[in-house]
């Protein structure tokens, strides 16, 4: 499962869900996967979103941000999982590429070094707040939520239905303005804020200015 719902529109679930799923699993001997392809690597203002739910999931599988855009993937596990393996049961044409995980390794450092972790945590917060307090000045905004630089912001009608249409008109006035926001969500109107990490307070506050200029644009 994924900790945030990525492609399904952003929707992040409550800490007792997560803990029940992890005893529950747990309870059942059934393995919790996490897949944090989307989530990992500072997105949501922590290494991994697990870390916001206080849950182990058994697996964790990574990918995107791994390599800033090389392409990667990886899975982890407790060694006595990995272990489970026989030699060679995994082989793959390029699993390893050295290219690749030189890139990781380096796009690890600058995370770390550039503490790309904490300004997706506090760029996100002060998006999150901003983006709840144009909430209670536009109806059509009908949910705000999100962890760190993953936010979803979600567009209704008058008697709380979709807003797909509304949305494609949104995102295509942001579009015009300069900036670039993609959708989500299974009614595909949830516009989908993922910045890049290293996302500045000047560019979200201009971001979000944007954002409500196209939203008032395309009521
Ligand atoms: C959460 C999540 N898992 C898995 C994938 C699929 O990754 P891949 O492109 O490596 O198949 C995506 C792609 O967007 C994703 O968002």
């Amino acid at each position: 499962m994924e900790p945030v719902l990525g492609e399904g529109g952003y929707v992040v679930p409550p800490i007792e869900y997560m803990k029940g799923l992890r005893e529950l699993t747990a309870d059942h001997e059934i393995l919790l996967i996490a897949d944090e392809v989307q989530t990992g690597f500072g997105r949501t203002g922590r290494w991994f979103a697990c870390e916001h739910f206080q849950i182990e999931p058994d697996i964790i599988v990574l990918a995107k941000a791994i390599a800033a855009g090389m392409p990667l993937s990886a899975i982890g596990a407790r060694r006595q999982l990995m272990e489970r393996w026989q030699p060679g049961a995994h082989g793959t044409t390029f699993g390893g590429n050295p290219l690749s995980a030189s890139a990781a390794l380096a796009s690890i450092s600058v995370i770390e070094r550039e503490g790309l972790v904490e300004n997706a945590a506090a760029i996100g917060t002060y998006a999150l707040e901003r983006l709840k307090a144009l909430k209670k000045d536009h109806p059509a905004i009908g949910d705000v939520r999100g962890l760190g630089l993953m936010i979803g912001v979600e567009l209704v009608n008058r008697d709380g239905s979709p807003a797909p249409e509304l949305l494609k008109r949104l995102l295509e006035g942001c579009l015009q303005r300069g900036l670039i926001i993609v959708e989500c969500g299974t009614h595909k109107n949830v516009a989908r804020l993922m910045p890049p990490l290293i996302a500045t307070r000047q560019q979200m506050e201009r971001a979000l200015q944007i954002f409500e200029e196209a939203l008032m644009a395309s009521l």
